[in-house]
Parts: C-alpha cells; sequence; structure tokens
C-alpha cells in the first residue's frame, strides 16, 4: 500500500474507517493495518477510535510539489530538478551523492518531508520530524577562489531572514556565520558542504532546516533553545509549500545576487539584523572574550580583544554570546 496516498487520504485530520482507507486503495484492512504501524514508525502520531476510525489530530499540512513547481516555472527560476522525498537520511546527503549540476547555473533541489539523520553544523544533529519543518537542499556551481565560500554562508543567512521578515515574521537576528534566531531562539539554519571543484569554482550543497510547524514537549531532544514559526507567528503564516517555494525564490535571486557582486552588495543586508554586533563574545572551547565588531566583506568574524580585533574564519569556529547559555 503506498503510504503517500493513506497520508494524503489521513491529512485532512478527520476520521476514516479501516475498511474506508482499505476500498479507497482496493487493499485489506491488513494491509491498512500494517500501513498505519510504519506512519507510527515514522513519527506520524495517530489517533484510533472505535466505531470512527483512524485520524491525525489536526491534520497534516503536507508538501505540494506541484504548487512549488508552478511557483519556480512562474518565476522562471533556473531549478533544473526538484525531487520530494517523503523520508531520506539528509537532503545534503542525498544531493552530494545523487545529483550532477550539468549548467554552470541551474539548481538541483531536494526537500524531504522527514530526515532520518539530518545534520547540523559541528556534527550537530538536525532534529527533523515528519511533515513538521522544512528540509530544503539546494546543488549549485560557485565561481571564485575559496574566499568565495565563507560569504556565501552569509549571503544565504541573509536570503532567509529577507524572506521570512518580508512575510511577516517579526525579530529575526543573524547570528554569524548563517543561523537565524528570534528572540533569543533558534528558528533556522544553513549547512553549506563542498561536493567538489568545478572548472572555475565551487559545487556546493546548501542545506537549510526550518522549524515551521514544531510546537511540543517532544521535541526536548534538541539541545539549545529553538522556537517555530508558529510558535513566534500568531496569526498569517503559509503553508509550508508556500514557504519552500518563496525560500526557493529568495535563495536563488541571493546567490545569483552573491555570484555577481560577492558579499559586499550584502553587507548591508546582514549588518540589519547581526545579532552579535557590539555583544561580548566567546570562542567556544576558548576563555578569552571580547567584543564583536561585526564582518569584513569576506564573511570574516571579526573580535575585538582589548583592543586588537582578531579575524575568525566563518569556517572554524563558533562564536556565541556570553550572556546565553548557547
Ligand atoms: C545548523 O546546524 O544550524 C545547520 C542545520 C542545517 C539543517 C539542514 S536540513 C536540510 C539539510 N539536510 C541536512 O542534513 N542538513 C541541512
Amino acid at each position: 500500500m503506498e503510504l503517500v496516498k493513506l497520508l494524503n487520504c489521513l491529512a485532512d485530520g478527520a476520521y476514516h474507517s479501516g475498511v474506508e482507507l482499505g476500498e479507497a486503495q482496493g487493499v485489506t484492512r491488513t494491509a491498512v493495518w500494517k500501513a498505519l504501524g510504519k506512519l507510527e514508525e515514522m513519527g506520524v502520531s495517530l489517533e484510533s477510535t472505535k466505531g470512527k476510525g483512524y485520524r491525525i489530530k489536526g491534520g497534516l499540512d503536507l508538501l505540494d510539489r506541484d504548487f512549488i513547481l508552478a511557483h519556480i516555472t512562474e518565476l522562471s527560476l533556473p531549478v533544473r530538478s526538484l525531487f520530494l522525498l517523503q523520508s531520506i537520511d539528509s537532503t545534503n546527503s542525498y544531493l552530494m551523492t545523487e545529483s550532477h549540476n550539468a549548467d554552470p547555473d541551474d539548481y538541483i533541489v531536494c526537500m524531504a518531508e522527514r530526515q532520518t539523520a539530518g545534520r547540523g553544523r559541528r556534527g550537530r544533529i538536525w532534529h527533523s520530524p515528519y511533515a513538521k519543518n522544512l528540509y530544503i537542499s539546494l546543488s549549485f556551481n560557485l565561481p571564485g577562489g575559496v574566499e568565495s565560500l565563507d560569504g556565501l554562508s552569509l549571503a544565504l543567512g541573509v536570503a532567509v531572514a529577507n524572506c521570512l521578515s518580508a512575510r511577516g515574521v517579526q525579530d529575526i537576528g543573524l547570528k554569524w556565520p548563517n543561523d537565524i534566531w528570534v528572540n533569543d531562539k533558534k528558528l533556522a539554519g544553513i549547512l553549506v558542504e563542498l561536493k567538489g571543484e568545478a572548472e572555475t569554482g565551487w559545487k556546493v550543497v546548501a542545506g537549510l532546516g526550518l522549524n515551521v510547524l514544531m510546537s511540543g514537549d517532544e521535541e526536548d531532544e534538541i539541545d539549545q533553545p529553538w522556537t517555530s514559526i508558529s510558535l513566534t507567528m500568531t496569526e498569517g503564516s503559509l503553508k509550508r509549500s508556500q514557504w519552500a517555494a518563496l525560500l526557493l525564490e529568495s535563495l536563488i535571486d541571493t546567490i545569483g545576487r552573491y555570484k555577481k557582486g560577492g558579499l559586499k552588495c550584502l553587507l548591508g543586508e546582514w549588518q540589519k539584523y547581526d545579532i552579535l554586533c557590539n555583544k561580548t563574545v566567546g570562542i567556544v572551547g576558548g576563555d578569552e572574550s571580547g567584543v564583536c565588531k561585526g564582518v569584513d566583506d569576506r564573511g570574516r568574524l571579526l573580535i575585538d580583544y582589548d583592543g586588537v580585533i582578531k579575524v575568525i574564519n566563518a569556517g572554524e569556529v563558533s562564536v556565541r554570546p556570553d550572556e546565553s547559555s548557547n
């Protein structure tokens, strides 16, 4: 039995009897029962009530590939392939191994409803429950030398921050190099990985994880303060597919600007969101603290240690404000 069909049926949040679910797809009740078990294994929480059947309380906001494709087509975004997967270890890993950009200017996109081994920066796990958040990766070519990679991380953060704040998410901040925070809680993160060298630059895979609907105590395995769009926006939020389409648009547009003008042309936007600037910061693993002085035009963090400015490279360190536990 196709799990996607079953999910689409249950997505409305209403009760469906085992007989109805079986008949709709021409399978036995036993097959339905087994498929429901698989959904539970995937982390979909089902309710069953005698005499009524099964339901997913509150329904599901599933990703709609046709909707996202229509947006891509309408704006003529240079996306060559769009993979929408139900479950995958990691959308970044999928693009690292599965895809190749034939044209230097095109993008390959992979999204998933859940990740079983979502990866964050610095070896962290990225919590990726089914149909709650967004897990989006893009593979593309980036011209330039090593320095073009440092700035890229920041440019991607700006793309996400611009998109979210244009649609009403308040108090967005960027924490170097590219974490997206709202009021001292992490809303989204970006993982940039290198797939290899292109003829005149790099083959890059960049993945965005954005918490959209996550709300419950069930997420207490996350080891840092977090929030989601549904927790920060009491009204006016969008469907996950709408967010996905708008984020893709903003990411592709901003990568295009970055390819043409480098980080210089995005620095003003970065500074608008910079939450570390003029704060006392420390490098994780080190005792010293200094005052953050923003970033240079390669995207490297500048820290003032008693009058001596040190330049911190994006690839090597993580910086946290010493006022908070993260
Ligand atoms: C961070 O630690 O802040 C980066 C998180 C990046 C998570 C995203 S989800 C989509 C893509 N696939 C992954 O395995 N990781 C990235």
